[in-house]
């Protein structure tokens, strides 16, 4: 077992992927980008260069609560009490659930962390039992029991706060989970903020009562009540230095889209529970992937991945999600053309051509060159 912590003070972010900071008390600074999907934090963000270590580290479950109808919330500890790494608003973790050490295709899921960041020797996340899941939080809930040891990755963080003197959240049942700690943040720096808060019943809405001391800056609104949530009331029309957070599922954060669509580019970051339907804008045959620091040259047939045909030809490479929407496997791209089928560049990033999430993107042309 390889029960190594990454060192303190680490923030651990993909290749070439900025983590997001707290909110600065200074000036914010207006949206820049466009994007539906997670991002990278501004400029200026914390950087880490400390890869993720692939084995992870092993915690304990401190504590196993109920959040909400069909939602346990988990506490995970170093096992003599240490600190842990830092993380900021918006980070997850990867929780490697079968016992696997995250290099054999075992179960490894993203969490959200939705504690406190100054508490660092507590990581905590919340999990919603999916019945037509895969798997991942049935064994969360049906298996981890408080006392048990736990290997998880990270932190990491794709879906920074980005500063700005108002923020607009949105969260969609366990969505809440990584607004949580950026509602916090942003009171925390005297932002002007509100969140809609949309769940089934009352019942399955987890942390209510670490809202409830923010008032009516809070929207609670399950949809048994309530019906729909009126996103056009709540974003209203536009407004100067106002940013829009959102994570939840994918009908929420499509009508989110559509809502925020005549808003500055840039002002809508989401996080999203599933992959987006990619569309390929390059053929589907085998291509070459030429890995400049391992000296290969690999084919990478159809209906496989470039990062399956790395990993077979026994170059090591970090990965996770498998699925184009955690950033583990983000890739600089040396040459070629990457035919981007993730759900988390920004289309800034994907006309750059410059990275790719190398686990389902792959390649317009009849080659690449990755620096691998
Ligand atoms: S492994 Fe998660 S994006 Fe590739």
């Amino acid at each position: 077992m390889n029960d190594r912590l990454p060192p303190a003070g680490t923030l651990l972010t993909p290749t070439n992927r900025t983590a997001g900071t707290a909110l600065p008390a200074a000036a914010p600074t207006p949206a820049e980008r466009v994007t539906t999907v997670s991002h990278p934090g501004p400029a200026g963000a914390v950087t880490a260069e400390t890869p993720p270590d692939p084995a992870g580290f092993v915690l304990t479950v401190a504590t196993r609560v109920l959040a909400a109808d069909g939602v346990v919330c988990l506490a995970l500890r170093r096992p003599d009490g240490g600190t842990l790494p830092p993380w900021t608003p918006g980070a997850h973790i990867d929780v490697l659930l079968d016992g696997g050490d995250g290099a054999d295709g075992g179960m490894i899921r993203q969490y959200s962390l939705c504690g406190h960041p100054e508490e660092r020797d507590v990581w905590r996340i919340a999990v919603l039992r999916e019945p037509r899941g895969r798997g991942g939080s049935a064994h969360v809930h049906d298996q981890l029991r408080e006392g048990d040891a736990v290997r998880v990755r990270g932190p990491r963080n794709n879906f920074p706060l980005r500063p700005a003197a108002r923020h607009l959240f949105v969260a969609g049942g366990i969505g809440i989970t990584p607004i949580l700690p950026m509602i916090e943040a942003a009171e925390a720096a005297g932002a002007d903020w509100r969140l809609l808060y949309g769940g089934r019943t009352r019942a399955s809405m987890a942390f209510l009562d670490r809202l409830a001391p923010y008032g009516d800056r809070v929207l609670v609104r399950p949809q048994d009540t309530y019906g729909l949530l009126d996103l056009a009331a709540f974003v209203g029309p536009p407004e100067p230095d106002t940013l829009v957070h959102a994570c939840g599922p994918e009908p929420l954060l499509d009508a989110l889209r559509d809502t925020c669509a005549h808003w500055p580019p840039g002002t809508l970051g989401v996080e999203r529970f599933a992959p987006v339907e990619a569309k390929a804008a390059g053929p589907a045959e085998a291509f070459e992937v030429e890995l400049t620091r391992s000296g290969l040259t690999l084919t990478v047939p159809p209906g496989r991945s470039v990062l399956e045909a790395v990993e077979e030809a026994g170059v090591t490479v970090d990965f996770s999600c498998r699925e184009g929407t955690c950033g583990t496997c983000e890739t600089d791209v040396l040459e070629g053309t990457p035919d981007h089928r993730d759900s988390l560049l920004t289309e800034e990033e994907r006309a750059g051509g410059d990275t790719m999430l190398i686990c389902v993107s792959r390649s317009c042309g009849p080659r690449l060159v990755l620096d691998l």
